[in-house]
């Protein structure tokens, strides 16, 4: 079976480029299950209920969100009511939402992890032993599990990596927006990336209008960011896993953008 995880879709020059890749993306490599980080679909600061049925309409079963989770104050109140919507598990215990999901799909189950690092962003409970808890739960109903770690430091993410090399199926990084070429296999069949990328502006800065980060770091003074406009990307990565076991069998990038166009 295929995974096709897409990531952070920035605003909507990103939910644009999963308008119009998602589709063929899916038609080329027929994945089982897809799955899309939303953290910041709305306006580059979060997601609404909105954006998030859009993103399952587009073809995607889970959404998984980062440090952006509650930009949008109105999720706060709707975020019990989207099963498939997934905000950091290592939030404490009263706040809504949760951390996890399993999927089921052609009698198929898969398990998929949102976790926030705690390196360089805001304190949480402890991501590595949120993890452990979270695997022994899902563990019980399927190998297949998917791990997005939403953290700043490669550090802490190649840790989760090895941390959780052969427990679960996969641990891919976002939140920096950048893809790295880290991509493996690690030897307990765990497959890994620091950073999936991001999907939206390409001729921004993380995805927001260069001007105004640039005026930040020539002053240092506060400004308000936008979404940058003009050319688009889509970034992501396809990973093949044997369903029996949930071995990762092999992991390949995605990069969709004028330099590196998509053939269907
Ligand atoms: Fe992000
Ligand atoms: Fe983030």
């Amino acid at each position: 079976m295929k995974l096709l995880f897409i990531g952070d879709v920035v605003g909507s020059p990103g939910r644009d480029m999963l308008a119009t890749y998602l589709p063929r993306l899916k038609n080329k490599y027929k994945p089982t299950i897809t799955i899309v980080n939303g953290e910041n679909s709305a306006n580059g600061k979060g997601i609404t209920e909105k954006i998030y049925k859009q993103i399952l309409d587009l073809g995607a079963q889970v959404v998984t969100l980062g440090n952006h989770t509650w930009d949008q104050r109105e999720l706060i109140e709707v975020i019990d009511h989207c099963p498939n919507l997934v905000r950091p598990a290592n939030f404490p215990e009263e706040v809504p939402g949760k951390g996890y999901t399993i999927v089921k799909i052609n009698q198929l189950e898969v398990g998929v992890i949102s976790i926030q690092g705690r390196t360089f962003l805001p304190p949480l409970d402890c991501p590595f032993k949120k993890a452990d808890e979270l695997i022994a739960i899902i563990k019980k109903r399927t190998p297949i599990i998917f791990v997005d770690f939403h953290a700043e430091a490669t550090s802490e993410k190649q840790a989760m990596g090895w941390y959780l090399d052969g427990r679960v199926t996969a641990v891919i990084g976002t939140h920096t927006h950048v893809q790295t070429a880290d991509y493996r296999i690690l030897p307990n069949k765990t497959a890994y990336m620091t950073d999936v990328g991001m999907t939206g502006p390409y001729d921004g800065i993380l995805g927001m209008e260069r001007g105004a980060v640039l005026h930040r770091f020539l002053t240092s003074l506060p400004v308000r960011f936008e979404v940058a406009a003009g050319r688009e990307q889509l970034n992501g990565v396809l990973i093949d896993i044997d369903p029996k076991t949930g071995a990762a069998k092999s992991i390949s990038p995605i990069n969709i953008n004028e330099d590196h166009p998509f053939f269907d």
